[in-house]
């Protein structure tokens, strides 16, 4: 019983990083790991970065998921440095579920 208990005080645990790791997962498939991470520039700006732009717009993921599907436009004004994001060839829901997940950080 007390082995049980035990085993039972990690589901908690469990529950919380199994949607995380997911999204991540999906991230990776996607590709979108490549080019960013959660704490530090990479090729794109990092996860904290993304998040605390769009904290207060309440559009953000249907903005950013239409983004992140048709890449950087030539011509459009970048919005963090010098370098144009490739349309990504993922499903929309994927992205738009990767985009959550960049957004809680
Ligand atoms: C080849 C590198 C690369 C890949 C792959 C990539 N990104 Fe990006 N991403 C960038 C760069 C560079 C920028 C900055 C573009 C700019 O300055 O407007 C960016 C910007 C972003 C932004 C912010 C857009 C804005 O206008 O503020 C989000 C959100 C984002 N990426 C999400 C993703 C997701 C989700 C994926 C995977 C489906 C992904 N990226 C794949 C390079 C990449």
């Amino acid at each position: 019983m007390k082995k049980m208990l035990r085993t039972l005080s990690f589901v908690p645990t469990l529950l919380l990083a199994a949607p995380a790791l997911a999204d991540q997962a999906l991230a990776m498939q996607n590709g979108c790991m490549g080019c960013h991470k959660p704490e530090g520039q990479l090729v794109g700006p990092d996860f904290k970065q993304i998040a605390a732009r769009y904290r207060d717009n309440p559009g953000a993921v249907e903005l950013l998921t239409a983004k992140v599907k048709a890449g950087s436009q030539p011509g459009e004004p970048l919005n963090w440095g010098q370098v144009m994001m490739p349309a990504s060839p993922g499903n929309p829901d994927d992205i738009r579920t990767v985009i959550r997940w960049m957004l809680t950080h």
